[in-house]
């Protein structure tokens, strides 16, 4: 496609770019049809031609330059940022690894850091596609095309915060690691809440669900938000961090600290294992709900009902610990799952994973291996390993 200033309506007549257009290689129908207009009317097919070119140019244009917008209702997060004007107080971006929970570790820490830093945040359309169909979040996108043409420095993070990284050098940099952890962003807490605030519609469905729901006939005042994380993490808590995932035992003290605590809570649990959380969370008080029919939700699901609760219970993984920190109300979690050699201690902090005023319930180390099945291989991948905090 020739730029767009050759289409000059004052010098380029429409002779001219007739001639152009029939020696272009179009599809022979539409040249037969134009002619035949010109034929009919010379002047409209001159203004119909011209308008062809215009919108595909435009198209054209927009599709290499926008990053396009997963879904009608994400934020606009439209960024054209040339190579050649890049910001001279420079940019920070990050990594974008594993899922919903990681990724919103990753864009806190991205947004802190920056912040911290006095440079611009950017994040990758990736990113965006996960995080933006979900919540209102502000960070603009850097285009792949362009992030290419930066010279990055690669930063890794550790997955607390440190004092080196109030002061990172470089202009251009990458954030690689998994960081999730409060000590990045507690101070921003505000900000951060706002940045991961449901959009209505996402909200309005998961309160309809919570609205449904009935304790003794009644409809209940307290909701207990459960996350059960099981998936991968069965094979390698075991395998690759001498660790275990929840037991029933660890839920059933869970739910019951909110039992003596609340009248008549409701708990609503979602997981990646909707099974065996039917299988093994006692439901006969008629106080506990499976979300989604009890059918494996989808994480934006899952987290909007997580977040609509006014409390919470979880087991392992960033996004429990995400959808606790966003209801900001009582948290119990599931404490010391790895033996003391682990070498999941060199790679995690409790104290800068779990806020200081949540509640831990030790795990119990010795439980019967019940969760890992005997076809389970040795070593996990090492995706798995990289992806487990
Ligand atoms: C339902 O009501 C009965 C009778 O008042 C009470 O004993 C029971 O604890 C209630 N169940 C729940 C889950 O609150
Ligand atoms: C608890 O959550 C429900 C459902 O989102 C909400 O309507 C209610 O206002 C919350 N209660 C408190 C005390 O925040
Ligand atoms: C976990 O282990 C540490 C170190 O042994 C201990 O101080 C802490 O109280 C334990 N946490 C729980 C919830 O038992």
């Amino acid at each position: 496609m020739p730029p767009e200033t050759a289409w000059d309506r004052s010098t380029v007549a429409p002779s001219r770019l007739a001639a152009w257009w029939s020696r272009t290689n179009w599809p022979r129908r539409i040249q037969a049809a134009l002619q035949g207009l010109k034929a009919i009317c010379p002047p409209l097919s001159t203004f119909y031609l011209f308008f062809v070119i215009f919108v595909l140019s435009t198209i054209f244009h927009c599709h290499r330059r926008l990053s396009l917008v997963p879904a009608p209702w994400a934020s606009s997060a439209l960024v054209v940022l040339s190579p050649r004007h890049l910001p001279r107080e420079g940019m920070f971006t990050i990594n974008v690894r594993g899922r919903l929970g990681n990724q919103m570790g990753e864009y806190a820490t991205l947004f802190a850091l920056a912040r911290m830093n006095g440079r611009l945040a950017f994040i990758p359309a990736s990113m965006h596609s996960t995080l933006a169909p979900i919540f209102r979040i502000s960070l603009p996108v850097l285009h792949s095309d362009t992030a290419r043409r930066i010279p990055w420095q690669k930063y890794h993070l550790n997955d607390w915060m440190e004092e080196r990284y109030r002061h990172i050098p470089g202009h251009y940099v990458r954030f690689t690691g998994y960081p999730c952890s409060w000590t990045f962003y507690h101070h921003l807490r505000p900000e951060i809440l706002k940045e991961f605030t449901l959009h209505d519609h996402v909200r309005e469905e998961a309160q309809a669900f919570l609205r449904g729901l009935r304790v003794n006939g009644s409809q209940p005042s307290t909701f207990v938000g459960v996350h059960v994380r099981r998936g991968d993490y069965v094979h390698v808590m075991p395998k690759v961090w001498k660790g275990v995932v929840a037991d029933r035992g660890y839920l059933e003290k869970a739910l019951d600290m909110f039992r003596a605590r609340y009248s008549s809570p409701v708990f609503v649990v979602t997981s990646d294992d909707m099974s065996w959380c039917r299988k093994s969370i006692v439901a006969s008080r008629g106080d506990v709900a499976f979300a989604g029919n009890g059918l494996q939700g989808s994480p934006a699901k899952d987290i909007a009902l997580l977040m609509q609760c006014n409390h919470t219970v979880i087991t392992l993984g960033t996004f429990g610990i995400w959808a606790a920190y966003l209801t900001g109300g009582d948290t119990v979690y599931l404490a010391n799952f790895t033996q003391p050699s682990s070498p999941f201690h060199k790679v995690f902090k409790p104290e800068a994973a779990y806020l200081p005023e949540w509640v831990g319930i030790a795990a119990d180390l010795e439980q019967p291996n019940r969760g890992a099945p005997g076809h389970a291989s040795a070593r996990a991948p090492k995706s798995h390993q990289r992806t487990l905090l």
